[in-house]
């Protein structure tokens, strides 16, 4: 699908196994989900730009490389917190933004209530992070965020993808590289992805 690229790995297909069983705890889940997204860091990051140094090792000077990208990593509240461990794991150096969102039950419209972003965001590439994209509905709105607040540089990371959200997402932000874990087969009637985990946030924070 355009924009959209699955990341095909053994241990993310294992990993996406644990998350969807109903029966894991939410100790599981939470640990699985920064593990997962620790595996999937490497492919959204594949190609981070690196700046040649100078490293002395115990018997000489070398070349040595950092990042030369300044990273901004932003979850979408709340379930995206349960992917940022494991990208900061890999990425210690990145610098975090917040957006708040949720559906309307109903409508299924996302509602805004936080956003909060490190300054120099358009000369940042920004990694936004959340599990679920459904509708596509509160990613394309987060997006439409960071956009506002300068950014330019933009790739989307989610575990479990719909396809009419990933339709919606490339149609709205063509230029956003969109990466996930499994591409699911649709919604249901209540928005919930088939077969999807269920409601990410919930089963990360223990309130279902
Ligand atoms: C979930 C999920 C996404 C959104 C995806 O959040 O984390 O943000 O739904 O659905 P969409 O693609 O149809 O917009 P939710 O609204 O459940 O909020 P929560 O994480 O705060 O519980
Ligand atoms: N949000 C979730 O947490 N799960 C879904 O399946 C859809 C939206």
């Amino acid at each position: 699908m355009t924009n959209l690229t699955i990341i095909d790995h053994p241990l993310i297909k294992r990993d996406v196994a644990i998350l969807r069983d109903a029966t894991v705890s939410n100790h599981v889940f939470r640990t699985t989900l920064r593990r997962i997204s620790s595996i999937m860091a490497f492919t959204v990051t594949h190609d981070l730009r690196v700046r040649k140094t100078k490293v002395r090792t115990p018997l000489e000077v070398t070349t040595g490389y950092v990042l030369a990208d300044d990273i901004v990593i932003v979850p979408v509240l709340r379930a995206g917190l349960g992917l940022i461990d494991g990208f900061l794991d890999v990425l210690p150096e990145a610098r975090v933004g917040h957006v708040g969102l949720y559906r309307n039950e109903r409508t299924l419209e996302p509602v805004d209530y936080y956003a909060k972003f490190p300054q120099g965001l358009a000369k940042s590439l920004v990694i936004l992070l959340d599990p679920m994209l459904a509708t596509g509905g509160s990613a394309s709105a987060a997006i439409t965020f960071l956009k506002r607040r300068g950014a330019k540089r933009i790739r989307f990371a989610a575990l479990v993808a719909a396809p009419i959200g990933v339709k919606r997402v490339a149609a709205n932000h063509p230029d956003v590289p969109m990466y996930a874990a499994a591409l699911d087969r649709k919604l249901n009637d209540r928005g919930y992805i088939l077969p999807g985990l269920g409601d990410a946030g919930d089963r990360l924070f223990g309130t279902e």
